[in-house]
């Protein structure tokens, strides 16, 4: 994500993965850290570590017809490794390294609460049985114009807000992080409020593409992807996507969302993947999927047009963006 004014832009906010990682390792083999003792390049030592470092197994998963067939997935390095998540800094490669040390996520609490009538807490186990497990692969696109697509497992959302029977006052969806002062950054060194905030419009969550994901690759959710459970909704930006989810509030007005309170000029409630509304600093035409070379053309509501337009019918997408 991009707060700073124009020129005040860190390389790697603005840079594509590839020649960002490059730049890392010429930069530390410059400074000797990853030259071994023949000379040779040796990988950076945090990434050797993470590729070693794999989850555990969630049994029961099977593959949804929701999945995108198309494309090629990205691998589990480049979704566990070039991460947003604030909390554990402000640079792609903060989360891997900073996450799993210092979020501890067993035990969990998840309340759902708000205008429902049947509240809801759920622990750290319960957030396994939601509902029977799913692997979907979905196209995911950063609102930073760089996209990837991910084999998620989850369960939709739908499922756990029919649980607790929403009243007929619930018009949105409100989602909340963990925030753990002392073991996450501050706000004032983030540059956004924490906790992380974030929200749907009531038939958004309700939609069956709405997924609250536990894993990925089958196995459970690396902390720097937001374990143990995370929002996910492939037709929006990706920072829609919410990690670590403490709170779910059903609400009868449209609640805060973190970039939108950072700075709402540039970043909406809605934030429908929208080749058609630029950023105001940058064109939203086209997007450079992780791994590949050529920029690919970036496609209304992120490609899932088909299924979730009609959610929009009637609004000014211009305006409500
Ligand atoms: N959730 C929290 N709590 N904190 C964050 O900083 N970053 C968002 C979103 N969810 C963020 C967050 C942004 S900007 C993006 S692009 C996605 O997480 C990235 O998800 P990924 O790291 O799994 O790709």
């Amino acid at each position: 994500m991009l707060i700073r004014k124009p020129g005040e832009f860190r390389y790697s906010d603005v840079t594509p993965r590839e020649v960002y990682l490059r730049r890392r390792e010429f930069i530390r083999s410059a400074s000797g850290l990853a030259v071994g003792a023949a000379g040779a390049l040796a990988v950076p030592p945090w990434l050797a570590g993470l590729s070693a470092q794999r989850g555990q197994k969630l049994p029961g998963v099977k593959p949804s017809p929701l999945s995108t067939r198309d494309e090629k997935v990205n691998s589990y390095d480049d979704i566990t490794t070039y991460n947003n998540f604030y909390e554990f800094g402000t640079d792609k490669d903060d989360p891997a390294k900073n996450a799993p040390g210092r979020l501890k996520t067993n035990p969990w609490k998840l309340t759902v609460e708000g205008e429902v009538t049947k509240k809801l807490e759920l622990g750290y186990e319960d957030l396994f049985t939601i509902a029977p497990l799913e692997e979907r692969i979905y196209r995911m696109r950063c609102v930073e114009a760089w996209s990837i697509v991910v084999p998620w497992v989850g369960v939709p959302l739908s499922a756990l807000l029919k649980k607790v029977e929403p009243t007929s006052k619930a018009k949105y969806v409100a989602f909340e992080s963990l925030y753990e002062r002392g073991r996450m950054l501050r706000s004032e060194e983030a540059g956004i409020d924490f906790p992380y905030v974030e929200g749907l419009r009531l038939d958004e969550a309700m939609h069956p593409l709405t997924i609250l994901a536990v894993g990925l690759y089958g196995e459970k959710l690396p902390e720097q992807n937001g374990a143990p459970v995370r929002l996910v909704v492939p037709w929006k930006y990706g920072f829609k996507g919410i990690k670590s989810i403490v709170r779910i509030r059903l609400v009868e007005r449209e609640p805060p969302a973190t970039w939108n309170i950072a700075n709402s000029r540039e970043y909406g409630f809605y934030s429908n993947v929208n080749p058609e509304v630029d950023h105001p600093r940058w064109s939203q035409a086209s997007e450079r999927r992780l791994g590949e070379f050529f920029r690919r053309k970036t496609q209304m509501f992120n490609g899932y047009a088909d299924q979730v337009a009609s959610l929009y019918t009637g609004m000014d997408l211009r305006k409500l963006y």
